[in-house]
């Protein structure tokens, strides 16, 4: 195991129950209130999966994993990523905090276990998407903005739970659409969702917003 992930479970026995470990580690570094926000994402995750016939066990480990890389300080995500010699792309250089989807499917696979590339897809693009994105991949990416850890009530969630009503693309569309009107606004606009909304545009021929 690399020495920076040592590090972090230092002093923990991790059982091998991936809900039980995530809270553990979690809130070993003091990050109890992101183990709460996980476990609402794994419940979301599970019952879109249930919804779209996708893998349920599948959704519930990237819901419990996807932020599980908040136990690194945010002040070091950058010297993480360069030791763990991840490609580090300008935006991420410039807004660190989105390197946090990789990391956490870096501690996924080193500190979990998890070999399923299908969960750590799902956990290495819950914020952004990306371009191709699997079934699992989208219903990752809106469990985590369904169940929403900010303060207060998102402006998007009404029109994202009537669209997930709809399907998955449509409710895809409907957060990416959403993050694209106010991207002036975001300290970085990151690559993989620009791919992605331009990709579902297509795919859903609608117009994308000036
Ligand atoms: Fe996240
Ligand atoms: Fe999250």
């Amino acid at each position: 195991m690399h020495p920076l992930c040592a590090a972090l479970i230092d002093g923990l026995s991790l059982t091998g129950d991936v809900p039980g470990d995530a809270v553990a580690l979690l809130t070993a570094h003091g990050r109890a209130e992101t183990a709460a926000h996980c476990a609402n994402v794994a419940d979301e995750a599970s019952r879109l999966a249930a919804r779209f016939g996708a893998n349920g066990r599948q959704a519930e480990i990237a819901g419990w994993l996807h932020d599980i890389s908040a136990v690194i300080p945010a002040a070091q995500r950058l010297d993480y990523a360069r030791q763990w010699r991840l490609e580090i792309l300008p935006e991420e250089a410039a807004a660190p905090m989105l390197l946090h989807q990789r990391q956490s499917a870096v501690l996924a696979a080193k500190v979990f276990g998890v070999t399923d590339p299908a969960i750590l897809s799902a956990i290495g693009c819950h914020t952004t998407l990306k371009a191709a994105p699997s079934a699992l991949d989208k219903i990752v990416f809106l469990a985590d903005k369904i169940a929403w850890d900010g303060a207060g009530e998102p402006p998007y969630q009404d029109a994202l739970l009537a669209a997930v009503e709809a399907s998955l693309d449509e409710a895809c569309w409907c957060y990416l659409d959403y993050l694209w009107s106010r991207r002036a606004a975001l300290f970085a606009v990151h690559p993989w969702f620009v791919a992605a909304y331009h990709e579902l545009s297509d795919h859903l021929e609608r117009r994308i917003t000036p």
